[in-house]
């Protein structure tokens, strides 16, 4: 135990405090905040690594956040349109931390999930911001989602972590852009993965934070005879619609760049084959994202250079893949390199449809394997 003078002179630890606030348009009223914060005696926290290499979320950023007190969503039109700080302010809310707007301009435009909350602004409201700080965590009302469009996952689902975060990147990265109609593209072969992958990604709790408004998903398919008026409706009873402006092609067009316009939504169409059914789904809407999926290269290149190219899957996800089909820990599986896996090559990579068998010849098989050791 410490003698009691030691314990008395023990500082205690700063309340921290999360910035959020965008790149773009929210820096300098961020460092002011953060000086004046610091020089108040809280532990102040802002991301300032991403400003000249682009946005992007990291481990970083949920860790600051997970560990602050407190956090101040700075408003300006940059935070509005990002899906960043959307994500951070909702981590924030859903953690039931103290969360506190600071508006840049008194015009500066407000989420829907903050609206019911105290406004301040900097530095004329400082010592009010400050007695906030000490307030006990905000009671939010967090969006729910009411209609829920994306397809649940296969049974033996190998989560992909590092495939997810780098087309979350992607799909993050055209924060600060003046993009009206962001769209990002997963590309590759046929059974690849492209579309679990984004099954993933829909389910992630941060895109799902990015995208309060919802998650709309929209299965075009190579059969597809153009009819969009039931794939709108679908995306609009998940964006919380009312079905009932949807009951002609004209309306249903119209209702559905209307209510794109206003949210902050992810749309998903999956499975592309023709650029004119694509186009029919992609309206403006600067605070929603579209993402699609598609085997067709020419597709991607003529709406987006965003895009992420889906590949087989490593060595270590084919074997995680094995091991949920056979039932064991992957660390049980035969070492790599006395089985092959997949129909592609020998080099430990292999299709995502069905994990085949490891190639029989000279090598170990799966059955005997497990025969072996069950
Ligand atoms: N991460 C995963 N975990 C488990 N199984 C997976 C995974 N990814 C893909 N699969 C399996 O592979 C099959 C094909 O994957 P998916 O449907 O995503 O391919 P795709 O690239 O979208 O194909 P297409 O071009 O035909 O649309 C899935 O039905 C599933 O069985
Ligand atoms: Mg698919």
């Amino acid at each position: 135990m410490p003698p009691a003078s030691a314990k008395s002179k023990t500082k205690p630890s700063p309340r921290r405090v999360f910035i959020s606030y965008a790149r773009k348009d929210g820096a300098t009223l961020a460092h002011q905040l953060r000086d004046f914060l610091a020089q108040s005696n809280f532990g102040p926290w802002l991301d300032t690594h991403q400003i000249d290499g682009g946005a992007s979320w990291s481990r970083n950023i949920e860790d600051a956040i997970d560990n602050s007190h407190a956090l101040i969503a700075i408003l300006t039109e940059g935070s509005y349109v990002s899906e960043i700080c959307r994500a951070e302010q909702m981590r924030a809310l859903r953690a039931g931390k103290t969360v506190i707007p600071v508006l840049a301009k008194s015009t500066a435009p407000r989420p829907l999930f903050l609206e019911t909350l105290n406004y301040r602004q900097f530095p004329a409201q400082q010592n009010e911001l400050v007695k906030d700080l000490g307030a006990k965590p905000t009671q939010a009302v967090l969006p729910q989602l009411r209609y829920d469009t994306v397809p649940s996952p296969p049974q033996k689902f190998m989560p992909r972590e590092n495939a997810v975060a780098a087309v979350r990147h992607l799909l993050f990265s055209s924060e600060g852009s003046s993009e009206s109609i962001a769209v990002t593209a997963v590309a590759g072969m046929d059974g690849i993965g492209k579309t679990v992958l984004t099954i993933a990604l829909c389910r992630d709790p941060t895109v799902r934070d990015a995208f309060p408004d919802g998650i709309a998903w929209i299965t075009i398919g190579r059969e597809w005879n153009g009819d969009f008026v039931p794939r709108m409706r679908e995306a609009a009873k998940a964006l919380g619609d009312d079905l009932a402006a949807y009951d002609n092609p004209i309306a249903c067009q119209t209702q559905y760049r209307n209510l794109l316009r206003g949210k902050a939504a992810l749309v998903v169409i999956d499975d592309v084959w023709k650029i004119q059914h694509l186009e029919q789904l992609l309206v403006d809407s600067p605070r929603s994202r579209f993402l699609f999926t598609t085997r067709d290269k020419s597709i991607v290149r003529a709406k987006t250079n965003r895009f992420y190219a889906a590949d087989v899957l490593s060595t270590q996800e084919a074997r995680a893949l094995l091991a949920l089909w056979a039932n064991v820990e992957s660390g049980k599986l035969p070492p790599a390199e006395s089985a092959r896996f997949g129909r592609q090559n020998a080099e430990g990579v292999g299709p995502v449809d069905q994990p085949h068998a490891p190639h029989a010849e000279g090598r170990l098989r799966l059955d005997q394997w497990l025969g072996g050791n069950g």
